[in-house]
């Protein structure tokens, strides 16, 4: 059984993560997507939301065989990964700018514990450039965000900030 963790915010949940789960469905059986529990960050959406909000919009990603949950998780994350009994931590590459941190993070969580590996995933150009940060920017400025998010996504922001 290979089982990984898909790790994030998902403040919220863009069409460039969907795009990255639905990729590592070929390589994994059980992915857990797992929205951190970060009470320094002031997010958009309760973490409840988000995780609501990926169970809505996960079965439109093609996952085979590939079962997908979705989770919470708080503190360290390869310890969270272990108690999971997950052998990769998965994390998106949209550039190169992103492969530092991302870099750093993986050999932090190697030096915490080397059981468990990172695996980065490119993700489709088409989404090279979004963010969630950025998505909800050009949201709540009035701009479109269809497309980078699924209509879903969009609806519930609409919810909270309003706009028709
Ligand atoms: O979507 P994000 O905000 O880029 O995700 C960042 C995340 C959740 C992967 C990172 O903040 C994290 O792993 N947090 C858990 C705390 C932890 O393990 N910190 C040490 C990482 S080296």
């Amino acid at each position: 059984m290979r089982r990984a963790i898909y790790p994030g915010s998902f403040d919220p949940v863009t069409n460039g993560h969907l795009d990255i789960i639905g990729r590592c469905c070929k390589l994994f059986d059980e992915i857990t997507i797992a929205v951190v529990v970060n009470p320094q960050k002031r997010p958009l959406f309760t973490v409840e939301e988000r995780q609501a909000i990926l169970r809505e919009v996960l079965p439109r990603v093609e996952a085979g065989e590939c079962r997908l949950t979705v989770d919470s998780f708080e503190g360290l994350l390869v310890q969270y990964a272990v108690a999971q009994e997950a052998g990769a931590i998965v994390r998106g590459i949209r550039a190169i700018s992103d492969y530092e941190y991302e870099l750093q993070m993986a050999l932090m969580n190697r030096r915490l514990d080397p059981r468990i590996e990172t695996v980065f995933m490119m993700s489709a150009e088409a989404y090279s450039y979004v963010s969630s940060r950025l998505v909800k920017e050009v949201y709540q400025l009035g701009g479109s965000v269809t497309g980078l998010v699924p209509a879903a996504v969009e609806a519930r922001m609409r919810e909270k900030l309003g706009r028709t």
